[in-house]
C-alpha cells in the first residue's frame, strides 16, 4: 500500500484541499466516502459556523476527514483548535502561516498534521519539525498562492529529494495522467481543489462549475501581485475589477477587503460573478465534465494505471 494511504488510512492517494468558507460538508463527506481524504476548510468561519459543518460531515460519513486551518487568516484560531480536539478530527492541514510551533500541539493528541508549503526551504523546516505529510503547492493552483510562484512540476521533485515525510502535489492536477505524473516525480499522492469544485457533490453555484468546464488554458488570472497577495482566479468581471483596482494603486488593506470571504461567497455560492471572485486553477482548461466524486476518483486511478502500462509497454526494448 502507498505510504500516504497507509499513514492516513485512505483507499486512494487523493486529498481535497481546504476551500475556505466555500467548504461544505457534502463535498468533504463525499470525498472521504469515496476513499480519498475530504477536507473541511476553516477559512474565516466562526467556531459556531464551523461546528455546524463538522457535525454535517459526521452525519454523512464515519470515515476520517481533515480540517484545514489557514493560520494567519482564521480569526478564532484557538477556538478552532479546541473544536478539532472536541470532535476528534484525526487530521489537520495547516496553511498560510508558520505551522512549526503547532505541530506537536496536534500530534500530542494523536492528530496527524499536514503542512502546505511552496518552497524547498519551507518543506525542510516542517519536515524537521515532524510534519506527517507535506503538501507542495505550485503556482498553477486556485486561490491564494505563494509569492514565490514556484510551479508544481519543478517544486515537487526538489522537495522529495530532501524530506522524509510523504509529499503530496497540489496545483494543476485534474486527471489520472496528472496523478501519474506527480507519482513519477516522487510524490505519494495529490491534493486537488479546482477539479473537486466541478463535481456533482460540490454545492457551489452552477455559474462557478460552468466557468470551470468552459475554461480554456488561458482563462485564469493572477491578482494581488502588486500588494504581495498573489491569488489565482477564474477570469470574470470581478477579477477584472480587481486588476483595474491594482492599476489604480489599491492598498493591501483595500485589496483584502475586496477579496474577503464574503466576496468569495458572493461569487462561488451565489454565482454573482460581478460581485465576488471565484478561485480557479490553470487545470480548469482540462476539465470538461461534472462527475460524481466516486466516479472521478475511480476514473483517475484507472487512467493513471492504464497510462503507466502504456508508457512501460512502449519502452519495452525488443531484441
Ligand atoms: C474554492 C477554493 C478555496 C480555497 N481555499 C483554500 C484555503 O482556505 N486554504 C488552503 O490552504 N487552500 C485553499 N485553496 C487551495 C486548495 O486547497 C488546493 O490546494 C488548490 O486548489 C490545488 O490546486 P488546483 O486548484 O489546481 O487543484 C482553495 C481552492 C479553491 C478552489
Amino acid at each position: 500500500m502507498n505510504i500516504l494511504c497507509r499513514k492516513l488510512g485512505l483507499e486512494y492517494p487523493m486529498l481535497q484541499g481546504g476551500m475556505g468558507n466555500v467548504s461544505h460538508p457534502n463535498l468533504t463527506a463525499a470525498i472521504s466516502e469515496a476513499g480519498g481524504l475530504g477536507t473541511l476548510g476553516a477559512g474565516t468561519m466562526t467556531p459556531a459556523e464551523l461546528e455546524e459543518k463538522i457535525i454535517g460531515v459526521k452525519e454523512k460519513t464515519d470515515k476520517a476527514f481533515c480540517m484545514n486551518i489557514p493560520i494567519t487568516v482564521q480569526p478564532y484560531f484557538e477556538e478552532i483548535v479546541d473544536l478539532v480536539f472536541k470532535h476528534k478530527i484525526p487530521v489537520v492541514s495547516l496553511s498560510a502561516g508558520n505551522p512549526v510551533p503547532l505541530i506537536p500541539k496536534f500530534q500530542e493528541k494523536g492528530i496527524k498534521v499536514i503542512c502546505v508549503v511552496a518552497s524547498v526551504k519551507q518543506a525542510i523546516k516542517v519536515d524537521r519539525a515532524g510534519a506527517d505529510v507535506i503538501v507542495g503547492e505550485g503556482y498553477e493552483a486556485a486561490g491564494i498562492n505563494s509569492n514565490f510562484e514556484t510551479t508544481t512540476l519543478t517544486l515537487i521533485p526538489q522537495i522529495v529529494n530532501v524530506v522524509e515525510a510523504p509529499v503530496v502535489a497540489a496545483g494543476g492536477i485534474g486527471d489520472g495522467r496528472g496523478l501519474l505524473a506527480m507519482l513519477s516525480l516522487g510524490a505519494s499522492g495529490v491534493q486537488m481543489g479546482t477539479r473537486f469544485i466541478a463535481t456533482k457533490e460540490a454545492l457551489v453555484h452552477d455559474n462557478y462549475k460552468q466557468l470551470i468546464t468552459d475554461a480554456g488554458d488561458t482563462d485564469t488570472v493572477i491578482v494581488g501581485r502588486s500588494v504581495g497577495r498573489v491569488r489565482r482566479l477564474l477570469n470574470t468581471e470581478y477579477a477584472n475589477k480587481l486588476i483595474e483596482a491594482e492599476l489604480q494603486g489599491v492598498t493591501l488593506e483595500e485589496f483584502n477587503e475586496k477579496t474577503n470571504e464574503d466576496c468569495h461567497i458572493a461569487g462561488a455560492i451565489e454565482g454573482k460573478l460581478a460581485k465576488g471572485h471565484v478561485n480557479g486553477g490553470q487545470v480548469a482548461g482540462l476539465i470538461e465534465d461534472i462527475p460524481s466524486v466516486s466516479d472521478l476518483l475511480e476514473d483517475m486511478m484507472k487512467q493513471a494505471t492504464a497510462q503507466n502500462e502504456a508508457i512501460m509497454n512502449n519502452f519495452v526494448v525488443r531484441k
